[in-house]
């Protein structure tokens, strides 16, 4: 019975579509988490000349991805898909290849950072190409987030 109210509440998807929709928003959710997590690491192991300016602009594109995964995890519950956060989920879904563990030089971590980023809003845009035959609502979410990874990749590339 409860199952049958928290369903009438959810949007008009098919199970098929909602698994889906849940599957896309899922990896994106855990690349945006992958990112967050490596740009600490950049955060706290770059080394070299601008590096205040780097340190302190890696800690807002962690903002930004950790406010993003939160706008696609969000959407997955709306849908009625669990969003998946959990750290093994991270390391097991996200294709990012992880950081170095050791110090990094300023312009070697702009560059790591920027072929991520760029990995990220590729499959980002396919994914959202993809929801446009499915469910607007979530395509525009995705979009929301090529469109900050395209405004983050014009920045992090004027550096170098
Ligand atoms: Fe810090």
């Amino acid at each position: 019975m409860t199952t049958i109210e928290t369903q009438a509440n959810l949007p008009a998807l098919s199970a098929h579509e909602r698994k889906e929709i849940g599957r896309l928003l899922q990896l994106t959710l855990v690349e945006l988490i992958a990112l967050s997590l490596i740009g600490k690491q950049l955060h706290w192991n770059i080394v070299g000349p601008g590096f205040r300016e780097l340190h302190l602009h890696l800690d807002e594109l962690v903002d930004e991805w950790r406010e993003l995964s939160d706008v696609v995890a969000e959407r997955a519950v709306a849908i009625g898909v669990p969003p998946d956060g959990r750290a093994p989920t991270v390391a097991e879904q996200s294709e990012l290849d992880p950081v170095d563990a050791d110090a990094v030089q300023i312009p070697a971590a702009v560059r790591e950072l920027v072929r991520r980023v760029a990995e990220v809003d590729e499959r980002v845009r396919d994914r959202w190409v993809r929801l446009g035959e499915i469910d607007l609502t979530s395509q525009d979410v995705l979009i929301e987030v090529t469109r900050a990874l395209e405004k983050q990749l014009w920045m992090i590339r004027s550096q170098l």
